[in-house]
């Protein structure tokens, strides 16, 4: 495996595979904070678009293992791009100083497109509207802790299904399980794919899910006033939630606008802070493989990016 373009490279055996090294990983840092592992190794994060967890967690997984960083993540402005250099010449000049690098790009497919012209391993941390293939890693990740299997679980993403691309890609990997999945959404921003149940409100599948999944409009993606129409459009409050089941599980990959009322976190079913905490593991785990293959985790990858 070179790249971690999509969700789809991956098959219930890798997804295995990575869930060892992630609970690894998860107990060397509670453990010790870390270890030299990727020592002299150099990670690039290349961000053309904002974040905070993404950015952040990958910094953090490399240097908790060791290695070092070159943060482009706070002004692209004060980069070359503001020149006028391609996407490719950056990534082609990057690659001469990094073992890996870890980009986000507003443009859906630009990522996945480019880096088969790049000879160092490149990380999707997000494809315009597309796929966020590392954020689905550490959502199933996130569930797989809270319930032990996969399979039987009754899923509902709440928001904007259209441009939502942690949806897109999570829905690849439950896809891989047996799970029930139901995306509920204004009519303007509704799943485009085969299967699965559409629906309007909350309230129309809250008593019956394992896994509320709730994110936000996506304003930067669409007009102002094809915005302002739906914003504000879901809010889950502590009312709300005294429909859920007991065991249930609510998630939210973050930045939330005003999807869920901060009355919420204390529920015991917020998942959301425990989610953003797995992301600091699932991503040593990634570095690890990418840049330490070891003989005990070898993957089989479907599709090369
Ligand atoms: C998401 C993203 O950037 O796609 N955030 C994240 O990476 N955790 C979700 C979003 O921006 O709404």
């Amino acid at each position: 495996m070179k790249n971690i373009l999509t969700a789809s490279q991956w098959d219930k055996k890798s997804l295995k595979n990575l869930f060892k090294m992630t609970d690894r990983m998860k107990s060397l840092v509670e453990r010790r904070g870390g270890d030299d592992s990727l020592k002299h190794k150099v990670m690039t994060a290349l961000f053309y678009e904002s974040s905070t967890r993404t950015s952040s967690s990958f910094i953090a997984a490399m240097q908790r293992l060791g290695g070092s960083v070159i943060p482009i993540t706070q002004g692209i402005e004060f980069s070359s791009v503001s020149k006028g250099e391609t996407f490719y010449d950056s990534l082609r000049t990057l690659e001469q100083y990094s073992d890996v690098i870890v980009v986000r790009h507003p443009e859906t497919g630009l990522i996945e497109s480019t880096a088969p012209h790049i000879k160092t391993p490149i990380i999707s941390a997000g494809s315009g509207s597309g796929e966020h293939p590392t954020q689905s890693l550490l959502d199933l990740y996130t569930i797989k802790q809270r319930f032990g299997s996969i399979d039987g679980l009754k899923i509902a993403f709440v928001g904007d299904i259209t441009n939502g691309r942690t949806i897109h890609s999570l829905t690849t990997l439950l896809n891989l399980y047996d799970t029930e999945i139901s995306y509920v959404s204004p009519t303007s921003l509704q799943w485009n794919g085969d299967n699965g149940d559409r629906y309007d409100k909350i309230e129309d599948v809250i008593h019956d899910v394992d896994v509320l999944y709730m994110t936000r409009i996506q304003s930067e993606r669409m007009d102002k006033s094809d915005y302002d129409k739906v914003k504000g459009y879901y809010n889950l409050t502590p009312e709300t939630m005294k429909l859920a089941k007991e065991d249930m599980i609510v998630m939210h990959p973050f930045p939330r606008v005003n999807e869920i009322d901060v009355e919420v976190d204390n529920d015991p079913r917020a998942w959301y802070f425990r989610q953003i905490e797995s992301g600091l593991f699932i991503r040593m785990a990634l570095l690890k493989l990418l840049l330490k293959p070891e003989r005990e985790f070898k993957f089989s990858i479907l599709k090369q990016g």
